[in-house]
This record gives structure tokens, C-alpha cells and sequence, in this order.
């Protein structure tokens, strides 16, 4: 049983195994969960634009029976005047069973769960980790191919700021036999942390720049956005735009059963005739990722009130990552994580 979904690391194979199973039942018998969190209300804090996953949570919250309150523009709430993310958070957690938060400050949903006497979900955090998305991405892999291990995966694109694919790696990295191909132009590389990270738990993976050049070799192609809005300099996303763009030409090239995903948005990475190519998957993800949110709900949203635990290990030194909550939620108390030797218990970026 897990309490919150922070990272991706929160959930282990069992736990993933009984949730997938949940799903596939949601799928096949929907009417048999109408009344699953009947009574029950969640919290819909986006601080930051959502389109897919703000929905999704929504429209799983009703099918299940429950009730939603939120925002999607932070400027209609007490945080512009001011009010700190801790006092927001108690607040709406008197008033819902589970909170589901996005924000463009990476460990932001780390320090809600803080101070929330019920579940928290990360619903993405800066260009940290999306694990919601990585749950839809799991559920559509194990539906459409029969199972998730034994695969080459592309992943294509912004794998720096794009945290939908950090999350993934993580996630794969627990099924047998995945080949990670990490497709990116040196600008746009693996974060450090997370490439520590794969080569110390001993992944199988190559990074290349060529999409064509690697397109036979994948079972599953996971196509990404260019994250515009998180680019300290403009310009460079200007030179990076259009690096990638997947075309119904270029693949002729690929197996005939390849999978492409795409968390979505797309911009100008994949054309609107890739659509119709049996491979094409993208939009069979968005389904199952209310689906999958459904499951997650049915789960959460029933767990008992609790007291928040605090967390185990702190550390005086303050984190440097610009964008970690800590640095615009000043009296936060600074978390220690020991991965890979001293990293910041909210972003995950090194201390040392
Ligand atoms: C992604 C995100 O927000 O990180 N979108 C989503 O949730 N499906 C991907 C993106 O914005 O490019």
C-alpha cells in the first residue's frame, strides 16, 4: 500500500501489479466502480497549464462517484496573495480525501506531503517527475504489447526538462530486459542525477542523436515536447525547436509492431500524419490514463486520514537548484535523500 505518490520510486512491481489489475477490471467492468469513492473529494491544485492531466483526474474522480474542487490559474487563490504552500495545503486538506498537485517548482508535491493528513499525488513538479504520467505510460505498454520487460525503447527528445520521461526510466528500470536508447542532442541530455542514477543500478542504455538512424532497432517509441517554458534562455530553445519531427515517411524505416507514445502536447515533433499509422498510439494513451487515474483514486481517496510522518533525515545545507521548492518556500526544513551519495530530498538534484 503506498500513502503518497511523490516519485516514481514509491511504487514497487507489487504494487504496480495489483493497480494494473484494478485497471484492467475498471476496463472491462466500469459500471462495477460508480460508487468506488462515492462521498469522497479531491483536490485539484494546478499551479501550473494542464490540459490531459488536469481532466483526466477530473473526470476519474466523477466516474468513481466523488467530487472535485480546484484551480487550474493560481492567480484566483490565496497563493498570490501571498499565502505559503504549507498553509495551503492544510487548508484544502481539511476539505478533500486526496490532493493531486502540479507546479513548476520541482519537489513541490514532496512538501505538501508534508503538511497533508491525506494522500498527495504528484501530478508533475518542474522538469523533475510526472509519475502519474509514467502509471498511463506502464498501463499502455502492458495493454498493447501483453507485457512491459523484454523491450528497446527510444526515448526521443527533451530529456532534460522533460520530467515525463525521467519518471519513466525509473519506473522501466524495474521490469526485465529494457533497452533504454536515449535520443537527444547534447543541449537536451539526461540530467546528470538521472544518468548517475541508470548507471549505477546498472541499466542497458546508449545515447545517440540520430532518430532515423535509430528508428529499426525500438519496439516502442516515446516521443517528447521541447519544454519551451523551461528554458532559462529563450534563444536556445529557438535553436533546439524542430531537432525531431517524426514523419509517416521516416517511419518506413521501423518494426511494423512499434509502439509510439507520446505523452502530449505535441508541437512540432510529430506530424499530423503519423496519425493514422496503426502504430500510432498516443491517443489509446490518453484513455487509458484516466483509467489508470481511476484505479489510483479508488485507492487513495479510501485511505484513512492520518497525521503527517515527518520525514526521517535533514541536513543544514540548502539545495541550489533555482527552481527546488525550497528556494521559493524558504521555511521548509531541508530534506536529505542518500541516492547516490547527498541529494536533496525534494528534487533530487546533488548537495555536494
Ligand atoms: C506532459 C507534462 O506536463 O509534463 N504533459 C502531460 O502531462 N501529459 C508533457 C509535456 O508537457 O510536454
Amino acid at each position: 500500500m503506498i500513502r503518497n505518490l511523490i516519485r516514481i520510486e514509491d511504487v514497487t512491481t507489487q504494487w504496480w501489479d495489483g493497480l494494473y489489475s484494478t485497471f484492467c477490471d475498471i476496463l472491462e467492468h466500469p459500471n462495477d466502480y460508480v460508487d468506488a469513492c462515492r462521498g469522497k473529494v479531491m483536490a485539484s491544485l494546478f499551479f501550473e497549464p494542464s490540459t490531459r492531466t488536469s481532466f483526466s483526474f477530473q473526470s476519474a474522480m466523477q466516474r468513481l462517484g466523488g467530487g472535485v474542487f480546484g484551480f487550474t490559474d493560481p492567480a484566483t487563490t490565496s497563493a498570490s496573495k501571498g499565502e505559503t504552500l504549507a498553509d495551503t495545503i492544510r487548508v484544502v486538506s481539511a476539505y478533500s480525501d486526496a490532493v493531486v498537485i502540479r507546479s513548476k517548482l520541482e519537489g513541490a508535491a514532496q512538501a505538501a506531503a508534508l503538511y497533508s493528513p491525506v494522500p498527495v499525488v504528484n501530478a508533475g513538479d518542474g522538469g523533475h517527475q510526472h509519475p502519474t504520467q509514467t502509471l498511463t505510460d506502464l498501463a499502455t505498454i502492458a495493454q498493447l504489447r501483453g507485457k512491459i520487460g523484454g523491450i528497446t525503447i527510444g526515448l526521443c527528445g527533451d530529456l532534460k526538462y522533460g520530467r515525463t520521461v525521467h519518471s519513466l526510466v525509473m519506473a522501466l528500470e524495474k521490469f526485465d530486459n529494457v533497452r533504454f536508447v536515449l535520443i537527444t542532442p547534447p543541449e537536451l541530455k539526461m540530467p546528470d542525477y538521472m544518468l548517475d542514477h541508470m548507471r549505477r543500478t546498472g541499466q542497458n542504455f546508449t545515447e545517440v542523436t540520430s532518430l532515423e538512424d535509430t528508428l529499426p532497432e525500438l519496439d516502442v517509441l516515446y516521443m517528447t515536447r521541447i519544454q519551451r517554458e523551461r528554458f532559462p534562455d529563450y534563444n536556445d530553445y529557438l535553436r533546439l525547436r524542430g531537432v525531431y519531427v517524426l514523419t509517416k515517411d521516416k517511419l518506413r524505416a521501423a518494426k511494423s509492431d512499434m509502439t509510439i507514445l507520446h505523452p502530449l502536447p505535441r508541437y512540432d515533433e510529430m506530424g499530423y500524419d503519423v496519425d493514422d499509422d496503426p502504430r500510432a498510439k498516443y491517443f489509446d494513451q490518453v484513455r487509458y490514463g484516466m483509467l489508470i487515474r481511476m484505479a489510483l483514486l479508488a485507492n487513495l481517496c479510501n485511505q484513512k486520514r492520518e497525521t503527517p510522518h515527518s520525514h526521517p533525515l535533514t541536513t543544514n545545507i540548502n539545495c541550489t537548484n533555482p527552481i527546488c521548492v525550497t528556494s521559493a518556500e524558504p521555511y521548509l526544513p531541508r530534506l536529505l535523500s542518500l541516492e547516490g551519495g547527498q541529494s536533496c530530498g525534494y528534487c533530487d538534484k546533488s548537495l555536494i
